[in-house]
């Protein structure tokens, strides 16, 4: 089985649902509200619980009702949260989904006490990364902390997984040097490698570059439409299943959660992983709210049955 540490943030999310976004000056009701747990790191670790692997989570809480909420979600899941710090600096980690008729969604974060994990809190961790087969990271925290958690991993031979998201910054070289596998998503690759993602030619050129950037095993995902994988000079894309998408929320967070599951750590199996955790994020989508539309390793594998 393999063993699973995700750095990263925890949200409380708010999901809005409206048929369209007010014009300037425009009122409109919601046609939904509802709130469920979110952010990127606890999302990919509940995915790779739910998924099979063991789990553990390093981030930070606020002393407040959503914190032991989001800790909850997460040992719920099984996932184990002695890592999970608590802070009074700053309150637990907030997201506002916004969703109209389409099944995209826009989202607004208040970073609160994800913002404030640091390389001590890393430290603190260390015994669960030197233990695991990956440790997976976001940009939801401090690149200060992953880094060093990288470099813990990389010291102690366990596999590293950087997914680039949200797409704000670049990523130092520094971090891709200690970056094994690295997924992000169309977007991402466009702001990491500066290759506008239209064709397979454009993914090998995008994938190509992050591998001369340090990077040896790629995956770029594109939503509706498969993931592409390369590792050394091996390639392939697998398309994603067809279904009828409601909320996308987390639908990248649980193929990474999922992926790192399945996924051998020298990443020979990189296809078939990528094709289970295709399977995962089908499901996902299939259901409203991030935390709740994670599926489990049963649920998964009935769908490939089915
Ligand atoms: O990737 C989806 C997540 O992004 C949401 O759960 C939200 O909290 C934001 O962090
Ligand atoms: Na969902």
């Amino acid at each position: 089985m393999n063993k699973v540490t995700v750095l990263g943030s925890l949200n409380v999310d708010t999901i809005l649902r409206f048929k369209r976004f007010p014009k300037a000056g425009e009122t409109l009701p919601l046609t939904g509200k509802s709130i469920a747990g979110g952010g990127k790191g606890a999302n990919q670790a509940i995915a790779a619980a739910r998924a099979g692997a063991q789990t553990t989570f390093i981030g930070k809480v606020g002393h407040d009702q959503e914190g032991d909420f989001m800790v909850k979600q997460l040992t719920d899941s099984g996932v184990d949260d002695q890592y999970v710090a608590h802070s009074d600096q700053a309150a637990t980690g907030s997201a506002f989904i916004l969703l109209d008729s389409s099944s995209e969604n826009r989202i607004l974060i208040d970073g609160g006490t994800n913002q404030q994990v640091t390389a001590a809190d890393v430290d603190a961790a260390q015994p669960a990364i030197v233990a695991s087969t990956f440790l997976i990271a976001q940009f939801e925290t401090p690149l200060a902390a992953t880094e060093h958690g990288f470099k813990l991993a990389k010291a102690a031979g366990t596999a590293t997984i950087l997914n680039p998201a949200p797409a704000t910054t670049a990523v130092p070289a520094s971090l891709l040097a200690l970056t094994d596998l690295i997924a992000p998503n169309e977007t991402e690759t466009e702001t990491l490698t500066g290759v506008h993602i239209t064709d397979e030619r454009s993914m090998i050129k995008a994938a190509t570059n992050l591998q001369q950037q340090g990077v040896a095993n790629v995956i770029i995902t594109v939503g509706s439409h498969g993931a592409f994988w390369i590792r050394g000079t091996e390639h392939g894309f697998v398309p994603a299943y067809k279904v009828n998408a409601v909320d996308t929320t987390a639908a990248g967070d649980t193929f990474i959660g999922a992926l790192s599951s399945v996924l051998q750590s020298d990443f020979s199996n990189l296809a078939t992983a990528v094709r289970f955790a295709n399977r995962a994020s089908s499901l996902a989508v299939q259901q409203l709210g991030a935390q709740p539309s994670i599926p489990t390793k049963a649920e998964i594998q009935a769908a490939e049955r089915a």
